[in-house]
């Protein structure tokens, strides 16, 4: 393994999550590790782990350690669907840190064998309002609302985040997508805000694409995105859908930032189908890792990190399930760390 330039060790939370989280997660912590990342974890509870133990899916001790360390590496949480049990705790916590900008890069790897190859976009999401925001409420027997809140502080806020990392990543191009033919008003104040900003970012070509349509261009020509700026929810959706064009939510990362604080997670869940078998793909925690690493100014080993996992894609030797092998979790991790 190359030698490492020494850095100061980085206090980082580390939550394990629910369902493969703790599996995929233990593998990214070998990895970083194992790469000459120097973190210093300081393991907290989430979600339904913590539930079971105290009755509280975010404890007190959670948000603390968050405060202190402002960086963290999430698992999945489960959250359960429908009336039943606690609001989601992914939602709180980006509130509760007002983490308002999710980032997921989605890039063809190689060696992974997806509809696409060429794939290379960013998708940007506003991360703390729109219908997400809870405010749901039975009006009449049989009638329910939910509030859709879009406001221009947060428009601005996110639009002002996107172009300035599309600044940085070199884009060309940064695609506001939305639904303003029917919501006028709510996606017409996202729209009129990142048009305002778009004015600022002059090298930057901006333009616009309505939900559906730009659903339908991602999977015929998925190639000709560069940047994507969604609210909440077509943002979910839409960022799914792009982890699709390059092979799967195991190998996707993502990041929710805010000026204070960031938490670094995968995009899939806690894939309840495959928890505690031991084959989830550890890819997607560990490119998380790496985005922790690049955040906190460790480049170092998140490159040598990175260039170790294309090279474990590329040899098509040692993979989990999903990327057609049969390889364990474990298998596939100190294979990644024999490449390093
Ligand atoms: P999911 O992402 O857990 O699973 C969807 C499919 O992808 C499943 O077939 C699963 O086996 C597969 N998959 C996901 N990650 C994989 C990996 N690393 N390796 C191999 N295969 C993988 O989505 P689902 O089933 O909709 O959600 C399950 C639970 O996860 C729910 O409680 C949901 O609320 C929660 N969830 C939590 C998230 C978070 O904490 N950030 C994000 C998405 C869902």
């Amino acid at each position: 393994m190359a030698r490492v330039r020494a850095t100061r060790p980085q206090p980082a939370t580390l939550i394990p999550g629910d369902g493969i989280g703790p599996e995929v997660i233990a593998a990214a912590v070998l990895a970083i590790e194992a790469a000459g990342g120097r973190i210093v974890w300081d393991v907290q509870k989430a979600g339904k782990a913590s539930f079971d133990e105290s009755g509280t899916p975010i404890p007190d001790s959670l948000i603390r350690s968050i405060r202190r360390t402002r960086v963290g590496l999430k698992g999945p949480l489960e959250t359960q669907v429908g009336r039943v049990g606690y609001r989601s705790v992914n939602v709180a916590l980006r509130k509760t840190f007002d983490l308002y900008a999710n980032v997921r890069p989605i890039r063809t790897l190689p060696g992974v064998r997806s509809a696409f190859s060429g794939v290379d976009l960013i998708v940007v999401r506003e991360n703390t309002e729109d219908v997400y925001s809870g405010i749901e409420h039975q009006i009449a027997p049989g009638v329910v609302e939910a509030v859709k809140v879009i406001t221009a502080r947060a428009s601005r806020r996110i639009a002002r985040y996107a172009f300035e990392l599309a600044r940085r990543e070199r884009r060309r191009r940064v695609t506001a997508i939305h639904k303003a033919n029917i919501m006028k008003l709510s996606d017409g104040l996202f729209l009129a805000c990142a048009r305002q900003v778009g004015k600022l970012h002059r090298r930057i070509k901006y333009d616009e694409l309505i939900v559906d349509n730009a659903c339908m261009q991602l999977v015929l020509r998925p190639q000709e995105f560069d940047f994507l700026l969604l609210v909440n929810l077509y943002g979910d959706i839409v960022s799914d859908l792009c982890s699709g064009l390059v092979g799967g939510l195991g190998l996707v990362p993502g990041a929710n930032v805010g000026d204070r604080c960031a938490i670094f997670e995968a995009v899939h869940g806690t894939a309840p189908d495959i928890a505690g078998k031991g084959v989830a793909n550890p890819l997607a925690a560990i490119f998380s890792g790496i985005m922790l690493l690049r955040h906190v100014g460790q480049t170092a080993p998140a490159n040598r990190l990175e260039r170790a996992a294309h090279r474990l894609l590329a040899e098509r030797r040692v993979l989990t399930p999903d990327l057609g092998g049969k390889a364990t979790t474990k298998k596939m991790t100190e294979r990644l760390i024999a490449l390093l």
